[in-house]
């Protein structure tokens, strides 16, 4: 077992350790939030336990208020009180919109995170960020509320489809180009046989990133390099019906940010890495060149910016970032067009 900080536990027992930590916990109630896939492909492994199942349908198009009120009816009905507890079993759109549910539900019951996509493990479930989307904008609603505890069993990833598999790569990468070149230059060919130890690297690099600024007043914005772009190319392609994950939008908005990151500093040659290993592994967004300003305002509708100023993270070089750099839009169409042409 690999602990991560006081409560992320790595290991492919860890839903062994789950059962045992809520053996030792009492709680009056468990909970587990699943969507059709983590139903049946993850439940099983988590054994036989007492617990009151919630499902929901599967994709970030029901992470939103219509489907918290399904939770926190099952809740309700079921008599959940603040001693209870809500368990994620999913990838990040359940533990998002289950955290935000728990933190909420009677001003709060304890959650747990059992990511069971590569995002999640990487990145949904640790830092205590969850919410939901909020009239096509993404993560708008939501609060910092970290978890009891975070049980992740890579083994789990078997049944992942592999389009989610690179999905939640792309975050991988980013730890990397954003604190550890080394880790990076690993990362830029997929090797699963290290992948384990990949998954405690990243949770170890988010861990301390976070640990260091929970509230993300400074250092913790470095992790938002490649969404201000990425998650605005992902809500375009929401509210127009492409698809489009996630993941792969951050992989297309860390090339555009990378190409962006010329002005502070990082190279010609470290951008034709990031493009290189970008291209290879991701599909290009469905977006065309003309349709610019139209993902333009979804990048001005970013949580992250103040007073109508874009604020993005940058690379200085590779495995350095730098926070609050003003973006403008004649940088984000040309970066764009290099991106679409290449
Ligand atoms: N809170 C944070 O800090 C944070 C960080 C990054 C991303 N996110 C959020 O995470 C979400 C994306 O997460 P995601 O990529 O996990 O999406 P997801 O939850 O939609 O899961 C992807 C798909 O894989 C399926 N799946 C999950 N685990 C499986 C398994 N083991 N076997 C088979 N199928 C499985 C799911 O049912 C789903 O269809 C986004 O909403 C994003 O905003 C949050």
């Amino acid at each position: 077992m690999h602990l991560i900080g006081e409560h992320v536990v790595v290991s492919d027992q860890a839903l062994n350790y789950l059962r045992n930590y809520l053996e030792s916990k009492n709680y009056s109630a468990i909970f587990v939030l699943v969507d059709e896939n983590t139903a049946k492909y993850c439940l099983p492994h988590l054994g036989d336990l007492e617990m009151h199942l919630i499902q929901i349908e599967s994709g970030e198009t029901n992470k939103n208020l219509d489907t918290c009120t399904r939770i926190w009816d099952a809740l309700f009905r079921a008599k959940a009180d603040r001693h209870s507890v809500l368990i994620n079993l999913g990838g990040g759109v359940i533990g998002d919109m289950g955290g935000f549910c728990a933190a909420t539900y009677k001003r709060g019951i304890d959650c747990i995170q059992a990511p069971t996509s590569l995002l999640a493990m990487v990145d949904a479930s640790v830092g205590g960020k969850n919410g939901i989307d909020y009239r096509d904008y993404k993560n708008f609603i939501g609060l910092y509320v970290e978890p009891a505890m975070v049980f992740i069993q890579p083994k789990l990833l078997d049944t992942l489809p592999e389009r989610q598999f690179m999905a939640g790569y792309a975050e991988m990468l980013k730890h990397g180009l954003i604190s550890d070149a080394a880790y990076w230059s690993e990362l830029k060919e997929v090797n699963k046989r290290r992948l384990k130890l990949q998954i405690e690297k990243s949770v170890e690099l988010k861990h301390s990133i976070v640990g260091e600024d929970p509230h993300e007043k400074g250092k913790r914005k470095w992790l938002n390099f490649g969404h201000t772009i990425g998650h605005a190319i992902e809500s375009y392609c929401l509210e127009n019906g492409r698809d489009f994950l996630h993941g792969e939008a951050v992989a297309a908005g860390m090339y555009m940010e990378a190409i962006i990151s010329a002005k502070t500093g990082l190279t010609h040659e470290d951008i034709l890495q990031v493009r290189e290993t970008i291209t290879k592994l991701y599909p290009k967004a469905p977006v065309q060149a003309n349709e610019a300003p139209e993902i333009w305002s979804f990048v001005l509708g970013d949580k992250k910016n103040k007073s109508g100023q874009v604020n993005c993270t940058l690379l200085t070089s590779i495995g350095q970032a730098i926070y609050d750099i003003r973006i403008h839009f004649p940088e984000f169409q040309e970066a764009l067009n290099i991106y679409l042409s290449s």
